[in-house]
């Protein structure tokens, strides 16, 4: 029968037990990680979120308190009563491996069914049967103190811009849609049928309106909901720490958001991280790396070879350049030496699943090279080639020829796999990067019009602005967007402050007044009474935590999330609802495709 804490006061959390407690009587509660028997003695390692300790049953000093206690099994509740003393064998192994403490009183307050999975760290438990569990994977050492860092964060956050003059303010949940660009979630409407809330992407639109109602500085740490497929830095719920400022440009924006950095950084993890941050312009990230989210921590940038090769006699390369693309290339220094041919094939393959063709090769040998198509090449264009890349012997030099965007996305992710094989995404280290000068649009091949590649509102930067009539793919925005160790953080803007440049941007994107009006009018309509210069800012609280954890997944840094196709399989959810409800939200059940 479970006992009670009636005139039992917790004295001490297991793990903060010191020096000076020894002697002293304290009382510890939490949960028995495992009982075991040594003739006479019981040992019990009492487990609480701050850690283990031991405590010990003597049947010498109390026999009946001895039998009670192999009544215990893991995953038990109990509480303690005892003298803290030091052990006599110390174990180097635990934070608390020096003291002990000797029970005198022992209460039962909840027995525990036989776990279905191990509460320990580094067991290989799947990553489902973990998910349906929670509540019991939740206990392990590393997810406790993964989410004692996501609060520590989230603390530092506060503190950091409230002491930078910025206003935590909340924003509402069932709202109009917002254009981030993915698939909203929904909520029907009971008063007005046929109607819809949608959930916020990100509280974009409210911000500007803050800063448009003179709050000059707002901050929140906001759920955000986007209804995408799902990745291991992408959840469908998500937090953002997301700021706007007014009266600012691009650099004062940068500022703060490194300050934060440096804080959140320097307080939760000891690291002490330089500021201000290496910035790189889109073009340059690209140019270079391949990805607007380069991964700074090694080299194996990219070359461009197609001045050299444009007139070849290889086909393959001088035929995507006619079509107006490029062929770059990789140097994987010391790899043509390391790498078998089928682990070569393999790196083709890498760069077929992003777009490419094919990869070319050249391996360099002492005397010779090894390659899958120089034998299509003058001696000039190898000689050309080798140079530009400046090889040496046991470098792989790997090239794909495309348009630029294939090029790009199969050499960036190559760049990524080489550096994987070779361990050299080290992670301890802390490559912040500001990528700035995103274009202010993109191509929409299907739709065969120009998007926004940020959001409707970000500002081109001053100096474009005349080609938004002649040349709208080569605006860049003043949008920018924080990287550490080629993950991207963080993204935001400076936002359009003035109503024709709004409506010219709009124009070019293809949205008439009319279906502006539809969407954003009440933010239009604001804009119109007074607007600040402002922009902002918004971080990935997941990711950020993610990284600083050094996890994997935003899944282990979140207290209850969603797996692959948007479940819950703890909960269950999305689940379906009474016949009742549906008729009250005004909607005709269909039978589920997956039900049937
Ligand atoms: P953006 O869409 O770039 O900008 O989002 C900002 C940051 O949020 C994180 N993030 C995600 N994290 C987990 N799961 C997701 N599905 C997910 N989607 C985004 C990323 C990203 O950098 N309103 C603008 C900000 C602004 O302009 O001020 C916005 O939401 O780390
Ligand atoms: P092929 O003449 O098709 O056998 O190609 C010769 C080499 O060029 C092979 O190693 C192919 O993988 C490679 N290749 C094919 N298409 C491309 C491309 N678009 N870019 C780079 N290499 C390619």
């Amino acid at each position: 029968m479970a006992e009670n804490l009636a005139g039992l006061n917790r004295t001490h959390m297991c793990g903060e037990v010191t020096d000076k407690d020894v002697g002293c009587e304290v009382v510890v509660m939490g949960w028995v990680q495992k009982r075991r028997e040594l003739g006479k003695l019981i040992f019990v390692d009492l487990r609480d979120r701050t850690g283990l300790l031991q405590v010990v049953f003597k049947s010498e000093l109390d026999s009946e308190l001895h039998s009670k206690a192999l009544q215990i099994r893991n995953e038990y509740v109990i509480a303690v009563r005892g003298v803290l003393q030091i052990r006599e064998d110390i174990n180097p192994n635990l934070k608390t491996g020096r003291w002990e403490v000797i029970a005198s009183e022992l209460r039962i307050l909840s027995e525990a069914e036989t776990p279905p999975i191990h509460i320990e760290d580094d067991v290989d438990t799947s990553e489902a049967t973990r998910l349906k569990y929670r509540f019991l994977d939740l206990r392990r050492p590393t997810m406790q103190k993964n989410l004692m860092l996501r609060h520590k964060v989230a603390k530092i956050a506060r503190d950091y811009f409230d002491e930078k003059g910025f206003l935590e303010i909340e924003t509402p949940v069932l709202i109009k849609s917002t254009p981030e660009g993915a698939r909203d979630y929904l909520v029907p409407s009971r008063v007005f049928h046929g109607r819809f809330f949608a959930l916020p992407q990100s509280p974009q639109l409210f911000k500007q309106i803050l800063m448009v109602s003179g709050f000059d500085r707002y901050f929140q740490i906001a759920k955000c909901f986007r209804d995408e497929d799902l990745r291991a830095d992408r959840q469908p719920e998500f937090t953002q720490i997301d700021l706007e400022m007014s009266f600012v440009d691009v650099p004062d924006v940068l500022t703060v958001c490194e300050g934060f950095i440096k804080r959140v950084f320097g307080e939760a993890l000891g690291i002490d991280v330089k500021i201000p941050f290496q910035r790189m312009t889109y073009a340059e990230a690209m140019e270079r790396f391949g990805s607007d989210k380069p991964d700074t921590r090694f080299g194996f940038e990219l070359v461009d070879v197609t001045e050299i090769v444009k007139d070849s006699g290889f086909k393959v390369f001088s035929g995507a350049i006619e079509k107006g693309g490029s062929v770059r290339a990789i140097n994987a220094k010391g790899c043509g030496a390391k790498f078998s041919r089928k682990e070569i094939d393999a790196l083709t393959e890498v760069t077929k699943t992003y777009g490419a063709k094919g990869m070319a090769w050249i391996v360099v040998e002492e005397r010779n090279l090894r390659s899958s198509f120089t034998k299509f090449l003058s001696e000039d264009e190898i000689q050309g080639i080798l140079n530009k890349v400046q090889a040496e012997p046991g470098d792989l030099i790997c090239f794909v020829a495309d348009s630029n965007d294939i090029v790009f996305e199969a050499l960036g992710h190559l760049r990524l796999e080489i550096a994987e094989k070779l361990n050299l995404r080290d992670e301890n280290k802390t490559n912040f990067l500001w990528v700035t000068e995103f274009p202010l649009f993109e191509y929409d091949d299907e739709e065969k019009r120009w998007v926004a590649k940020h959001h409707p509102f970000t500002a081109p930067m001053d100096e474009d602005i005349s080609l938004l009539d002649s040349e709208p793919g080569k605006v860049r925005a003043k949008a920018y967007d924080i990287v550490l160790n080629g993950v991207e953080l963080g993204g935001g803007s400076i936002r359009i402050h003035n109503q024709e440049l709004q409506k010219k941007i709009f124009k070019l994107i293809g949205l008439s007044e009319q279906e502006a009006q539809e969407r954003f009018g009440f933010l239009l309509e604001a804009f119109r009474y007074g607007t600040p210069p402002h922009g902002g800012l918004a971080f990935g609280l997941d990711r950020m935590v993610m990284l600083m954890a050094k996890c994997d997944s935003i899944r282990d840094v979140i207290a209850f999330p969603k797996v692959q196709n948007s479940s819950c399989l703890m909960t269950g959810a999305p689940d379906f609802v009474d016949e009742e409800q549906l008729k009250e939200l005004h909607i005709q059940p269909v039978e589920a495709e997956n039900e049937k």
